[in-house]
């Protein structure tokens, strides 16, 4: 029990980024999962291909950041993917996740690629996806911070 008083969870942050809009995004999200209100939640942020098996099967919840790339998501992101499926098949039970997207147009591409492959783990999402179009604005970054909070909020209070 932490001083919250509800049982300590976990929540990863994996994301790509070539260009930064991307990681603009991921630290956002990790700011508001790191609201000073969320005592009994852990957060790791890590760039996809610093990621593996031994984060995600730490994970109570996990959040997926990418730009689409080419109508799909980033090569860095579905590594991450490639790389964890078998060490976590059958020890993953329906993790909460959500998915952030930053895209030139309108990032449904590398949407519906994530949402195929979670299904497999299994991964349950439990929030709507943000799609970023174009610039990281204040707006969007903000929305971002309400993203890794309520995942966070959530896992604490354990709604998910
Ligand atoms: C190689 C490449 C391919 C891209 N393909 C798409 C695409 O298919 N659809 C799209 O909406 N944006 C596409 N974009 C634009 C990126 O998704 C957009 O610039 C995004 O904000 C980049 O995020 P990042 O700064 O985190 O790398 C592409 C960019 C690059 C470099």
């Amino acid at each position: 029990m932490v001083a919250a008083g509800f049982p300590l969870k976990h929540l990863l942050i994996v994301y790509h980024s070539q260009s930064g809009h991307t990681e603009a995004m991921a630290k956002a999200v990790y700011r508001g999962a790191n609201a000073p209100d969320i005592e009994a939640v852990e957060v790791r942020l890590l760039r996809a291909f610093d990621a593996g098996a031994d984060d995600l099967l730490w994970a109570d919840g996990l959040l997926l950041g990418t730009p689409e790339n080419f109508g799909y998501m980033s090569g860095a992101l579905k590594d991450f993917l490639d790389r964890t499926f078998y060490p976590c098949e059958g020890k993953i039970d329906a993790l909460p996740y959500a998915i952030f997207i930053s895209a030139g147009n309108d990032g449904t591409g590398a949407l519906t690629a994530i949402r195929r492959i979670a299904k497999g783990y299994p991964f349950s999402e439990v929030h709507e996806p943000l799609i970023a179009k174009g610039e990281t604005t204040e707006t969007v970054l903000g929305r971002c911070e309400d993203l890794g909070m309520t995942l966070a909020a959530g896992l604490e209070i354990g709604i998910f």
